[in-house]
């Protein structure tokens, strides 16, 4: 007939000590008997006992020694642990931080501060000061998918664009209008760097696709800046101008607060706008590298304007009052802008000649309607993203119109 001491179980931790890991082993056999339960221990080590006094002191549990009822006459010199309720009580208020493998929840407990999805959260840890925590408020269901897209296609400015491929043959003139949309380019650049990085420092970390899809969006941009700037110098510099109407448009970008209408100003309209501009700087670019840096930043624009259009989408399918809002910012927008220039005439007209290619009379007529029929064709890319977000074709034709003449 078995013992009571038979049901005790025991972990021998030969010469291990305490101090060198011993306490997993402990762990371990204490995790297979609940509070009260009791586990022996055996080992060689010198210092065992005193060692393993002071980690159930620490750890709630109690050395029951003494009671030789627990021993084997085997065991004389073993140490017997009684669990105690420590650890069930540390765990008592825990809670998981929504499902790993499910869908994100509808709403981000700022309690779960920086735990993983699906991570049992221990009660009491500092909360988490997110702006952005209701799923509606931040989500596409594109979102995984664009970030898997985005992290395969980064690319390294260093080795992506051929700097040394010749650029002595653009002339003198066209060169000038090159750095200057560089120029314009590289301050668009910027803002479409900081307001996805904003927008990420003020999200709850739950919808974590999200957060890492703006992140590869944010470095993008950081790609876009080096890139420009250096197409910018590359004639030995210096660049171009900067205008006050131009950096003012930029400015209502970055003081919108809300995260669905930054993302609506700035993706679906501004880069929506943008990725015209730059097919158009590709297909009369007048040398190699233009046509590059304008190449490789359109790649990553349209994965932007991809998670704008689907996330805006996403909210406005869900409370359709929320289009009245997008209306409203855009129509404040262009309030605030009324009585600035918008895009910097250097621009518009470094547009044209890019498109001409010399000051030939003719030349110069081809490149203006080249011109003319960007801002076409921005336009009706701008109807179109509208319409797909749940706006009628009459509201999108009339939203396209008071768009910024800054492109961005
Ligand atoms: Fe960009
Ligand atoms: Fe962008």
């Amino acid at each position: 007939m078995p013992s009571a001491a038979a049901a005790v179980p025991r972990v021998d931790l030969a010469d291990l000590g305490l101090d060198e890991g011993g306490h997993l082993l402990v762990d371990r056999a204490l995790a297979g008997v609940g509070p009260g339960g009791r586990v022996t221990v055996t080992g060689r080590h010198p210092a065992l006992r005193l060692h393993l006094g002071a980690w159930c002191r620490e750890r709630g549990h109690r050395l029951a020694d003494g009671d030789a009822a627990d021993l084997n006459a085997a065991d004389l010199g073993a140490v017997i642990i009684e669990k105690g309720r420590g650890a069930e009580r540390r765990w008592a208020g825990a809670e998981r931080a929504g499902s790993a493998a499910g869908p994100p929840d509808a709403r981000a407990d700022p309690r779960w501060g920086l735990a993983a999805r699906g991570a049992l959260v221990e009660a009491g840890g500092p909360p988490i000061g997110a702006h952005w925590s209701e799923r509606e408020h931040v989500w596409a269901d594109i979102a995984p998918r664009l970030y898997a897209a985005a992290a395969a296609a980064q690319w390294d400015p260093a080795t992506a664009v051929d700097w040394a491929a010749p650029i002595d043959a653009v002339p003198p003139e066209i060169e000038r209008a090159v750095v200057q949309i560089m120029t314009y380019l590289v301050e668009n650049e910027q803002a479409a760097l900081i307001i996805p990085a904003r927008l990420l420092s003020a999200l709850h970390p739950h919808y974590r696709e999200v957060m890492q899809l703006l992140a590869t969006q944010a470095a993008d941009e950081a790609r876009h800046v080096e890139v420009f700037t250096r197409r910018g110098l590359l004639s030995g510099g210096p660049l171009g101008t900067s205008s006050a109407g131009g950096r003012a448009s930029l400015a209502t970008l970055l003081t919108e607060p809300d995260f669905t209408t930054a993302s609506f100003l700035l993706s679906v309209l501004g880069e929506g706008t943008f990725v015209d501009l730059l097919r158009f700087l590709h297909t009369h670019a007048p040398d190699p590298v233009t046509a590059d840096v304008t190449r490789l930043a359109l790649r990553d624009e349209a994965r932007h304007v991809a998670f704008g259009v689907a996330h805006t989408a996403h909210l406005a399918g869900s409370d359709p009052g929320y289009l009245g809002t997008l209306r409203r910012s855009v129509e404040r927008r262009h309030a605030a802008l009324q009585d600035t220039a918008g895009l910097n005439a250097e621009v518009f007209d470094a547009l044209v000649l890019i498109a001409a290619g010399s000051w030939q009379p003719a030349a110069i007529r081809r490149g203006w309607q080249a011109v003319r029929d960007l801002q076409a064709r921005m336009d009706e890319g701008r109807r179109r993203r509208l319409a797909a977000i749940g706006f009628p074709d009459h509201e999108a034709a009339e939203l396209s119109a008071l768009h910024t003449r800054n492109f961005m």
